[in-house]
């Protein structure tokens, strides 16, 4: 079994979604969260960028026990210095330096050549290793660069001692196949790879994120570079929750995270609240639809056999349990179900009348709720039966 590595970027690439900033202390509560769910690394932000990022940095690194801190630089002396700077006061500090790769960055963003890069991308961990033992590499935008470039950049930077080697999906731009492919192709070519760590960072521009994530790891990557509810810059990034729960449900045979998954739902329910930012209700995992079910075929399946519609146990994510959700579409199952939960034991012929005023209500209503379901089984049932 294979450990992967879950690397953490709420505080740094998930803060950066508009109007999502966080207070240091809110930041500080989150980190330790993440800690105590037992993530391998958190980002805890970009020194360089504000001196309220560079204190938090700093702050992140005194609460944080277990978890590797790291902080995002440039490939610029300054930003690296400054990184260090924030970065003394972690257990076990990782600098994360980059450069974009791709041609359209090269040309358009940076306005240099290839050679030139790979000269920045050098000199950028030479001196972050000049700090700290552990420096990550990313290379931006490797999504859209040239494989061949690449593996030249991962094979100079793994030289000048980056043991860990980043491979954004910074726009979101690749299918699985590709995304795979990529991280393939880095490992069997790149001189030196056995000795670094490869590392995925999808965006999910076209919902395709988490799928690229893992595509990432049946080809070679160990850690995965994800979000609390996959928040991140424009339509976010991959899903902690949902790698999480693929490693452990279809990938188990293989690999293993150190999360403790049933403190996802709190951890999620901590980040939406502190950030400002509603997750959207059918989210796989945390979302509040995850575990509901209204439809009358499938609330009757999961009364009787819970994974007849469900392949996770809620508990096991911190989910109280299944719901079911009394609609217009709810069967006599689901009615009888939930009039028991609440200390009504209904017989046949109670059952037939309260359904038959069930549908009625359920009709003009979307949910029919408990307090609906005392006055139906109280003024309607046991008045007719
Ligand atoms: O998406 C990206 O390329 C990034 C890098 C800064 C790692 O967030
Ligand atoms: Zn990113």
């Amino acid at each position: 079994m294979e450990r992967i590595h879950i690397f953490d970027t709420t505080l740094r690439d998930g803060e950066q979604v508009p109007g999502c900033k966080l207070r240091t202390n809110e930041k500080l509560v989150v980190a330790e969260a993440l800690d105590q769910l037992g993530v391998d690394i958190i980002e805890a932000g970009f020194p360089v960028s504000s001196p309220g990022d560079f204190r938090s940095v700093q702050l992140i690194g005194e609460v944080v026990k277990n978890a590797t801190v790291c902080g995002l630089s440039r490939a610029v002396a300054n930003d690296i210095n400054v990184a260090a700077e924030a970065l003394k006061t972690a257990r076990r500090p990782r600098i994360h330096t980059g450069i974009g790769t791709s041609d359209s960055h090269i040309q358009y963003k940076l306005r240099t050549t290839r050679e030139d890069v790979i000269e920045r991308a050098v000199g950028a961990v030479k001196l972050a290793k000049s700090y700290v033992e552990d420096v990550e590499f990313y290379a931006e935008d490797a999504g859209r660069t040239d494989n061949e470039f690449l593996a030249q950049v991962i094979e100079a930077v793994i030289k000048a001692g980056a043991t860990v080697l980043n491979i954004p999906d910074t726009t979101g731009y690749c299918m699985p196949h590709e995304y795979g492919a990529k991280i393939k192709y880095l490992a069997e070519n790149v001189k030196g790879i056995h000795k670094a760590t490869l590392s995925t960072h999808c965006h999910n521009d076209l919902g395709m994120a988490t799928a690229n994530s893992i595509a990432g790891v049946e080809y070679g990557a160990r850690q995965v570079e994800c979000t609390i509810n996959g928040i991140g810059e424009r339509a976010g990034n991959t899903s902690l929750e949902e790698v999480v729960m693929i490693i452990k449900h279809r990938l188990g045979h293989l690999y293993n995270t150190g999360i403790y998954t049933p403190g996802l739902k709190s951890m999620s329910e901590m980040v939406s609240d502190k950030m400002g930012m509603p997750v959207q209700p059918n989210k796989a995992i945390v979302g509040a639809n995850a575990f509901a079910h209204s439809s009358g075929i499938h609330q009757d399946g999961v009364i009787k056999k819970r994974d007849t519609y469900e392949i996770i146990d809620p508990a096991e994510v911190g989910v109280d349990k299944s719901s079911i959700v009394l609609t217009a579409r709810s069967g006599r199952a689901a009615l009888a179900y939930r009039a028991k939960e609440i200390g009504y034991d209904l017989t046949k012929d109670e059952l037939d009348v309260a359904y038959r005023h069930f549908l009625v209500l359920a009709d003009m209503k979307k949910e029919v709720v408990n307090e609906d379901l005392h006055s139906l089984v109280k003024e309607k049932v046991y008045a007719e039966v």
